[in-house]
């Protein structure tokens, strides 16, 4: 399963990508104006410091304007990918951007349904939002289980990429159900790679370490 940042902000980008573990990037209109400045700037500088994907967002709700944002989007770099939502003017945008060889992440994504008109839509990757299914009461990871074995079933190459991620027992379940990419904020990110037994374990050794060294120094 590829990892992928869900941010728009250059500082958390950075950081998680000095990990070497940052396979792509998702951001949505909300995320955008929340860092300010312009659009087009922000997306490129974004792609300019990750190798993988870069997902920007159209937010036209016509099939035109969409289809007009996205050929744009898809000239701002080599790996950006447009995000359209998972309307009737979404799907259609994205079948169009799709025969022209554009990538498209069809978002907005809360049923098996919507994900096998994405899939044949022509999306490069479809987007089920767990965490805001979970948060009116439905299973999010049921519904990313049930479109990764539809997609088995009806050998559907459309990516899952798990979105909406909460808390890092997302990341575990999803990754288990089978989910190509799971896209989570800055920190969740942070939060899978700490574990109290790390710390303590490390400090321990670095103090016997540290202590065994004192003892031949001392005895030199
Ligand atoms: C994915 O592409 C979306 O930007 C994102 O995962 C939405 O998450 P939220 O429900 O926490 O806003």
């Amino acid at each position: 399963m590829l990892l992928f940042l869900d941010t728009a902000n250059i500082n958390e980008i950075k950081e998680i990508n000095q990990w070497g573990v940052l396979n792509g990037i998702t951001t949505n209109p909300s995320l955008v104006v929340k860092e300010g400045g312009d659009f087009k700037s922000l997306v490129k500088e974004i792609c300019s410091i990750v190798k993988g994907p870069v997902s920007a967002e159209v937010v036209s709700t016509e099939t035109e304007g969409m289809v007009k944002e996205g050929r744009d989007i898809a000239t701002w770099a080599e790996n950006v990918m447009v995000k359209c939502p998972l309307t009737p003017a979404g799907l259609a945008a994205t079948s169009i951007l799709n025969s022209e060889g554009i990538k498209v992440n069809v978002t907005l994504c809360f049923s098996v349904n919507q994900a096998i008109l994405a899939a044949r839509a022509g999306a490069t990757f479809v987007s089920p939002f767990l965490g805001r299914l979970d948060d009116i009461n439905e299973d999010g990871i049921r519904l990313i289980e049930d479109i990764v074995e539809v997609f088995r079933i009806h050998d559907l190459k459309t990516k899952v990429l798990a979105a909406s991620i909460r808390h890092p027992v997302h990341i575990t379940k999803v990754a288990l159900a089978g989910a190509d990419i799971a896209t989570m904020p800055y920190k969740v990110f942070k939060q899978l790679v700490h574990h109290p037994l790390t710390d303590a374990g490390l400090q321990a050794f670095l103090a016997d370490w540290n202590k065994a060294k004192v003892a031949v120094s001392s005895k030199a």
